[in-house]
This record gives C-alpha cells, structure tokens and sequence, in this order.
C-alpha cells in the first residue's frame, strides 16, 4: 500500500456556499466589522448571533484568535496584576501566555495520562491567591468539569473555559464552553471550523460582555452595533483599554457557512476517532484512552500512550510511522513542542510536574481530519500497528 500523502491532514475544506460572500466582500472591500449601520448587520455581528443561538447563550462576541478570547476574559472578569490563576499544564504556549499578557501569574495543574486535569492537585492549588481558573479541554479531552464546577463555586473562584479544541462537545447535556462564566473558541484552521484565524468569546454575564465588547475595540458608540440592549456600556465607554482584538468581516464570511457543518463533523470526527482507536487497542504495546462517562467528545485528532517503549524506541516509532505516512509527534520528544510546559520559559520559574511530564514523553499526538473515509482510516491505524510491530515484534 502506497504511504499516505501529507495532503490527508489538511485543514477542513471551505464550503462552496462561503464564496458569494466572500466575493461580493473582495468587491466592496468591506472588510471591518463595524462599517454596517446597526440596523443591518453585518457578517461578523450576523455569525456572533447564530453562534450565541447554537450554544444557547445570551452573548457571543467574535474575535481574532482563541488566545485574544481567553486574554479578554481574564480581562472582563477582573483578574488583576500579581493575581495567580490555575491552568492545566498539558495545553498549548498561548494559554500561560495569555495569563502573562493579563499580568497575573499561571499555576500549572497536573495532568494523568488520561489527558485530563488531576483533581488531587487540582484541589491542592486551588489556594485563596487563584481568582481564576481556565481550563484548557486540551485536544477535546474534557476534565471532571462536575468536580471542577463545585470547587471553583465553593471557593468563590471564576471558571473560564478554553474550549479551542471541543467546540460540539458535551457533558452530560451541557455544550462545552457553557459550563464556565466565560466559554472561548478558536477557528484557526486546524480547529473544528477553519476560518485560518479566529476566536469566539460565549457568556450570559452582562458585565462581562459589556466589558469585553468594549476592550475588543468597540471604540467611540461603535458598541451600539452590538444591539445589546444594556446600559453598561456607556459606564465602561473610556475606562476600559482598547486591545482592537476584533474579527473581521472576510473571516466571519468563511466561518458563517461552516456553523452548519458542526453536528455532521462532530458526528463524522467521533466515529474516525473511534474507529482508529479500537484499532490501536488492539496492539498490547499502545492505550487510548477512553472518554470519562459524562463526555461525547468532538475529536479531530487522536491521542495515544505507548506502553513500555524506551525514549530511543519512542523516537524510532515517530520515525517509522512518518515514512508510512501516519504523521505522529510525541509531545515531549518533538524540540520545542509548545505543548510541553518545560519549553514555557516566559512563565518565569517552571514547576516539577512529573505526572504531566511522564505522559508527555509518551503521549502520541496526530491530526484526524472529520474527513476522512474509512480506507485512509484503516491504513493510518495499519502504518501505526506496523510501526509499532517493527520496534516491538
Ligand atoms: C488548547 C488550546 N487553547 C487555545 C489555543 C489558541 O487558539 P488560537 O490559535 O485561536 O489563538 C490553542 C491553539 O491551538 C489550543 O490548542
């Protein structure tokens, strides 16, 4: 069989319906959000409403990244200077980053080699410093958010969701992304929605959305477009920073049509997922492991540990399965993985994490495109159970 070509892994294809828009912006060069009067809106405030209206929530401001949505956040609900907030420590660089860039200080939590935050730590760093917590649904694995809910409430401590990787995820009922105060998406391109960047912030607090509109850079009465019927904004008009992290029309226009495909790829990316995991499970040398009870999970890329292989054989593993082309990285063995916290150098000192640290060493990582049809499928799980059969025969 032919390896498979890097093509396989591509972002998700824009929808032919995304292109009238999109020609009829290249025409007008409409492309700021805030051009359109109030009474029309336009493709950035027209996707904020539908994407409030699909997760059930009062408010949805878009954004330019993920990032700018958990940075805003923290920002909106208050998190000062000097202040701590806890964080998963398996998620990407952007999230320390974006509790640097809101001047206050990241407390990283560990993580087992289920990919999912550790309550015993969890509760353990939960002291009367941390004034928030973000918890990054790393690659779409869900912590125990019914845990994570209760303590943060009895502790009287702001929930922020990072919720860049599950957007059609659900726990029990509940859409990830709404369990916290604020709920933040990404659709940079290798996300559930491809817009190449973009980011969505979700709340039903009126504080906060009024703050965060106006920090996004709804300059002057430009917070009028919002059609927002409060009264907060005229008391944060000039008293809060404008940061400008706001979307603009051409990627909302690409986004907008793309809001429909989410159930079909939610759907499609659970089945491949799954498919290719009972596949590795089979093999004694590698473990998926499973979904907690509460989770459907929306995956778009699959993880997976190695059991028993050696840092050397680990390293062959990655090797071989790439000339197969089943394109593996492991976290902590790729130089200058983002997601590895050790590289996190600008949080200042790095804690020892030895749980997080162990799963990433051996924590394989590939992309798992909602596209896919069963035959490229198969012969992914064949290059990795071949490669894996090579090292361990
Ligand atoms: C877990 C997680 N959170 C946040 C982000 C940031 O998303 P964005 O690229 O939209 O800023 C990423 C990016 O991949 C991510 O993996």
């Amino acid at each position: 069989m032919p390896p498979l070509p890097a093509s396989t892994y591509d972002a998700e294809p824009i929808p032919a319906s995304a292109r009238a828009e999109i020609d009829a912006l290249l025409g007008s060069g409409d492309l700021f959000r805030y051009t359109a009067p109030a009474d029309q809106p336009g493709p950035v405030a027209r996707l904020e409403a539908e994407f409030a209206a699909r997760m059930g929530v009062k408010y949805a401001l878009a954004l330019n990244s993920c990032s700018s949505a958990i940075f805003l956040a923290l920002k909106a609900i208050g998190v000062k200077p000097g202040d701590q907030v806890l964080i998963p420590a398996f998620t990407f660089a952007a999230v320390p980053s974006a509790v640097v860039h809101a001047g206050a200080q990241p407390i990283l939590v560990e993580v087992g080699d289920n990919y999912r935050i550790d309550m015993t730590d969890f509760e353990a760093k939960l002291t009367p410093s941390v004034t928030a917590v973000v918890i990054s649904h790393m690659r779409g694995h869900t912590s125990d958010m019914d845990a994570i809910t209760r303590l943060c409430t009895e502790r009287g401590v702001t929930l922020i969701e990072d919720a860049a990787h599950s957007l059609g995820t659900l726990w029990h009922d509940r859409k990830i992304g709404t369990i916290g105060k604020v709920g933040c998406f990404s659709f940079q391109s290798y996300k559930m929605v491809n817009g190449g960047e973009g980011g969505m912030l979700i709340t039903d607090d009126d504080e906060v959305i009024a703050r965060a509109v106006i920090m996004s850079g709804a300059y002057e009465h430009n917070w009028q477009k919002h059609r927002l019927n409060l009264n907060l904004f005229a008391k944060y008009q000039n008293t809060l920073p404008l940061y400008n992290l706001r979307m603009n029309n051409l990627s909302a226009a690409i986004i907008r049509p793309q809001i429909a495909e989410i159930d079909r790829r939610t759907r499609d990316g659970r089945l491949n997922h799954d498919h290719v995991a009972a596949r590795l499970n089979t093999s004694p040398h590698l473990s998926v492991p499973p979904p907690l009870p509460a989770e459907s999970r929306a995956p778009d890329s699959i993880q997976f540990n190695l059991i028993g292989f050696s840092e050397s054989e680990a390293r062959r593993l990655t090797k071989i399965a790439q000339t197969k082309g089943a394109a593996i990285s492991i976290f902590g063995l790729s130089e200058d993985n983002a997601r590895a916290f050790w590289n996190w150098h600008f949080i200042g000192n790095i804690p020892d994490l030895p749980k997080t640290r162990n799963m990433l060493m051996r924590a394989c990582d590939l992309r798992l495109p909602a596209r896919l049809g069963r035959s490229e499928l198969d012969q992914i799980a064949d290059a990795i159970l071949s490669s894996v059969a090579e090292i361990k025969p």
